[in-house]
């Protein structure tokens, strides 16, 4: 099965050009005005051009747009649920071509093949159950071992122009091939494959202007280091980041894809970059010829790149002449020091200047680029007589880059000098890394990977992660030291020599292209639709649980009608609740696609506003003397039991943090069909519409302290809303436990689309009721 690689049919992985460019033009009439790359392959999948942008107002930053995605990429973790929801709107297949990526789930102990052997039985019921929906719908199936998610996306299905989203947040990682992936929740990647309009704030755009040339040890890696510095983890939010300028041009396009990945970690929406002559190379030593035939004539046609004049909202010069290798870190990714200052610093703050391990790959740095220029490393440190002085472990991005490197000789470098060569997936990147002899105890690794948020990579709050380059890691592996500067500093040798590394010397792309690997993990190239596929689901299951449709508010069971039926107030939540607080993360992470036993963590860190504790609910049916409280997953559970559909109270911007689903879906589960909120985290807001649940904003919000556990609350002029009136305000009746009784206003933001899903019970339904 080891094969190199052949020219791939391009029919179902081409953007469609001459649509876009339609639409382009379109565009163009509407606006008058020099676009911005993004802009012109955002705004070329619109659904109706004229009715997102044709009001006259102000665009970025404010207008929302309907967008017609071109692909969908989910990873093993974020799929369950997703498919879940999918399954739920009864369709036959996927509106848009979508692939399932199996990476996440692998843990990292001994060694690639073991390891992997060993995922395929604890995590067999979960990858039974996405092949066989995979199957069934004409979804592409990326078995265990075939990779990392945005690695294989880059290699197989990123084009120019392209827009797609993923249910991952480093999906942006595809904008090395000039394209916009966004990372999303499962219920927007849904909505791209039941063909519902995808709706997005349009992003402001930052533009990023490269000048000079990257030279010695500084990398890609090292500008997106550099400019999380610059940025912050939150510069990015509700921004595009799009680069432009001479200094694009010299880098590889797996570079760009670095820069593009971690553009996440200063909270970019996507990052992108103009066409360029390495994308096509790449798309060509992938097999892709016949994609860079059709990029190079959208490219003439001025699609694959900013219009001269183009305004961004803000502007960053770098000059790449001036980067040096930087270290960002610990604990968060914005933390940038230039290598030189590095042991300075590691000094001020009193820590140990030692490393525990050093570890490279990952989705972010295993190109073949990446993993030439540390193999360069590897064999000068062999000749010089070296060995890695700790721990020293690469993940590479897939199975193509793995065997690729076996055949390049340089899996054999690295194991020389005794690096481990860990499975095509995320391991330790993601927390999947079996550490126990550093349980507890502070310590330092470094990584070429994104993300070093506390516990990240071993669980362990006390192990600092410090992020640099492919490079930079494996230079450090030998020193054993973080103050180790390799422009600068020596290793001794046994000898008493002393060794200074050379800058590395890597290769963009393999001469004699890149090796298939393993075939037998790869999908069938568009994948035939089987309706009869039987999906697997174990009904005593504990990860997986088929998603029941929730039933519809309204008809003959409500004497209310097309009002909400009488709801009961569960509780007021106090102050900051994000989508954490409502479902929480880590060890629930096994119950994603489990909807009953997940829901056993809602709302478990949220205050609630009458007593200031967490996690704690009354219930006066049960109990009418108040003293008895009980977890909010209980009380909520309880309702259910009763069939009494409740309501929420909270304060300002609930929901903020994440597109997570679960946030709207658990409540939902246990009966919750109204929330008035001082204000909505907007993602979490169109999430909680949905799946059927009511979003309202108090008028004024001073009502909010006003209703309380055990008020019955009851809308008035719902009906009008459902029935075609629509009106910006809902009153609500609220009746206290001891008879009191008085109104209040709130407004909603529901579409004429959005009632319709509430009137069905969930956007799903409707979209099953109307097929
Ligand atoms: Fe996986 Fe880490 Fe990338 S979790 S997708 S390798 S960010």
């Amino acid at each position: 099965t080891h094969t190199s690689l052949p020219e791939k049919d391009c029919s179902s992985i081409t953007p469609p050009y001459h649509e876009l460019l339609d639409k382009l033009a379109r565009v163009r009439q509407i606006l008058d005005r020099p676009l911005s790359l993004a802009e012109k392959i955002l705004y070329s999948h619109l659904i109706d051009p004229e009715r997102s942008l044709g009001g006259g107002g102000r665009i970025r930053g404010e207008a929302y747009l309907q967008l017609k995605p071109d692909r969908v990429a989910m990873q093993d973790a974020s799929a369950q649920m997703a498919l879940l929801q999918f399954m739920s709107a009864g369709l036959d297949a996927s509106a848009v071509p979508a692939s399932i990526h199996c990476d996440h789930l692998i843990q990292a102990a001994t060694g690639a093949d073991a390891d992997l052997q060993k995922s395929l039985v604890t995590n067999k019921e979960v990858f039974d159950f996405l092949e066989s929906a995979a199957k069934k719908y004409g979804i592409e199936f990326w078995r265990p071992g075939s990779g990392i998610i945005h690695q294989i996306v880059l290699e197989n299905y990123a084009a120019p122009g392209m827009l797609m989203l993923g249910t991952d947040s480093h999906t942006p990682n595809a904008g090395g091939l000039g394209m916009l992936a966004i990372g999303v929740g499962g219920a927007d990647a849904v909505d791209a494959m039941t063909g519902t309009p995808w709706e997005l704030k349009a992003p402001q755009l930052t533009g990023v202007h490269l000048t000079g040339k990257l030279n010695g040890w500084a990398t890609p890696k090292d500008l997106i280091l550099h400019l999380a510095g610059k940025l912050t983890v939150r510069g990015g939010t509700g921004r595009i980041l799009e680069y432009f300028g001479p200094g694009v041009e010299d880098q590889s396009c797996t570079g760009l894809a670095t820069i593009a990945n971690m553009g996440a970690e200063v909270g970019a929406t996507t990052s992108t970059f103009p066409y360029t002559s390495h994308m096509r190379s790449y798309l060509k030593a992938t097999g892709r010829s016949g994609v860079a035939a059709a990029a190079d004539m959208a490219a003439g046609h001025g699609f694959l790149s900013a219009d001269k004049g183009t305004e961004y909202d803000e502007v960053i010069e770098i000059n790449l002449s001036e980067l040096e290798p930087t270290v960002n870190g610990p604990f968060t990714p914005d933390l940038a020091t230039p290598v030189s200052r590095f042991g300075e610093f590691i000094e001020s703050q009193g820590w140990k200047d030692e490393i525990s391990s050093a570890l490279i790959g990952s989705c972010t740095n295993s190109s073949y680029e990446d993993m030439t220029s540390v193999a360069d490393l590897a064999r000068q440190a062999k000749e010089a007589g070296l060995t890695a002085k700790v721990q020293f472990l690469c993940t590479p991005g897939s199975e193509q880059i793995r065997a690729t490197m076996e055949r390049d000789q340089v899996t054999e470098a690295l194991e020389d000098v005794g690096a481990t060569v860990l499975a095509n997936a995320c391991g330790p990147c993601i927390g999947q890394w079996k550490r126990d002899e550093k349980k507890g105890e502070e310590n330092a690794i470094v990584t070429s990977f994104n993300r070093n948020f506390k516990s990240r990579n071993d669980g362990n709050n006390k192990t600092m992660n410090f992020l640099a380059s492919p490079t930079i890691v494996t230079a450090m592996a030998f020193s054993g030291k973080l103050s180790f500067n390799p422009m600068t500093d020596s290793i001794p040798l046994p000898s008493g020599e002393m060794f200074k590394f050379s800058p590395p010397q890597g290769y963009k792309l393999p001469s004699e292209g890149f090796a298939a690997g393993d075939t037998s993990f790869y999908p069938s190239p568009s994948p035939a639709i089987s309706p009869e596929t039987q999906i697997v689901i174990n009904p005593t299951s504990e990860r997986l649980e088929l998603l029941e449709p929730f039933g519809s508010h309204f008809g003959s069971h409500n004497p209310r009608g097309d009002e909400l039926p009488s709801l009961k107030v569960l509780m007021r939540v106090r102050g900051k609740c994000t989508t954490d607080h409502i479902s929480a993360a880590g060890p629930w992470l096994k119950y994603k696609g489990h909807l009953t036993n997940i829901s056993e963590n809602l709302l478990i860190t949220a205050t609630n506003d009458e007593n200031g504790e967490m996690n704690v609910a009354l219930d006066p049916e049960h109990d009418s003397t108040q003293t008895e409280s009980d977890t909010i997953p209980s009380v909520a559970k309880r309702l259910k039991a009763r069939n009494q559909p409740w309501a929420l109270i909270v304060d300002d911007n609930y929901g903020e943090g994440s597109a997570r689903e679960h946030a709207a879906l658990q409540p939902r589960f246990y009966g919750c069909a109204l929330i008035i909120a001082r204000s909505f985290a907007r993602i979490h807001e169109t999430n909680l519409k949905k799946q059927g649940v009511l979003p309202l904003w108090f008028a004024d919000k001073a009502d909010y302290s006003r209703i309380g556990t055990g008020d019955v609350v009851e809308t008035l002029g719902l009906s009008d809303l459902l029935n075609d009136s629509p009106h910006g305000q809902v009153t609500i009746r609220v009746v206290k436990p001891n008879g009191e009784e008085f109104t209040i206003a709130t407004q909603h933001t529901m579409s004429a689309d959005q009632l319709k899903w509430l009137k069905a019970g969930s956007a799903l339904n409707h979209i099953r009721d109307s097929t």
